[in-house]
């Protein structure tokens, strides 16, 4: 993968941000993707927000390899932080993180939004706590994917601020737009779970160690969710 060429997973990502965007791209890690959108000519700047040294200064080596520091700013910051009102930003990639990080970010950061932006999350894990901050803070889910590359099933997430919405418990864990289009990728990637959610709990059910009843119970509760979803 580099700028030239993304992974089909940042592929499925830049598909969402739409044409013209002044795009944030947050753990941004080498910056292919704000590159790669730039050369194509999709975004008209951008900001690639990183909080490590090393990934930091590989976003600058891309930047600067491309000739486009003068519409691409790297910044070395936390989260939303790297976000500048007169960045007038309209769409945020936030990718390739766990889901409750994204949250996490987004929480911390949600003064710097200016609520017309587009977000457009990757969650590896996480998206049940995800889509519940999407919701507590007037998002509503435009959008959703789920792809397998490499072995993994990735989920991307598109939500924009709208009219208050409300998902219930099996729409917040499935994703709402899922459950309505039972795509055979989001079906694989719950068959997969189920497997693996059924040995974890006859492991935990057969095993002597201390693991909390609560524990054992919600495990059971998903199985139950996934094979109804299944059926
Ligand atoms: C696994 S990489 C993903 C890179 C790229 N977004 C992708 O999807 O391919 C996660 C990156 O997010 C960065 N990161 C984690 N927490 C961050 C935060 N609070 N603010 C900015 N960057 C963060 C990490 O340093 C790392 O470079």
């Amino acid at each position: 993968m580099n700028e030239q060429t993304l992974s089909m997973r940042l592929e499925r990502v830049a598909a969402h941000v739409p044409v013209g965007a002044h795009f944030a791209d947050i753990g941004s890690d080498h910056g292919y993707l704000p590159v790669a959108l730039m050369r194509r000519g999709r975004i008209a700047k951008a900001v690639a927000g990183e909080v490590a040294l090393t990934p930091f200064r590989s976003a600058e080596r891309t930047v600067r390899e491309n000739d486009l520091g003068h519409l691409i700013s790297v910044r070395h910051a936390s989260g939303l932080a790297a976000i500048r009102p007169e960045d007038a930003i309209t769409a945020i990639s936030i990718c390739g993180m766990g889901g409750e990080t994204i949250r996490d970010i987004l929480d911390s950061g949600k003064t710097r939004l200016n609520g017309q932006e587009r977000l457009i999350l990757q969650p590896n894990g996480g998206e049940q706590p995800l889509r519940q901050w999407l919701m507590d803070n007037g998002y509503r889910i435009l959008c959703e994917e789920v792809l397998r590359e490499n072995r993994f099933d990735y989920e991307i997430i598109v939500a924009e601020r709208a009219e208050p919405v409300t998902y219930c418990a099996h729409q917040l864990y499935f994703g709402p737009l899922h459950l309505k289009s039972r795509s055979p990728a989001f079906l694989g990637k719950w068959q997969r779970k189920l497997r693996h959610k059924q040995k974890t709990l006859s492991h935990l059910t057969r095993a002597q160690q201390a693991v909390t009843e609560d524990k054992v119970r919600e495990i059971a509760r998903q199985v139950h969710w996934i094979t109804e979803l299944l059926a």
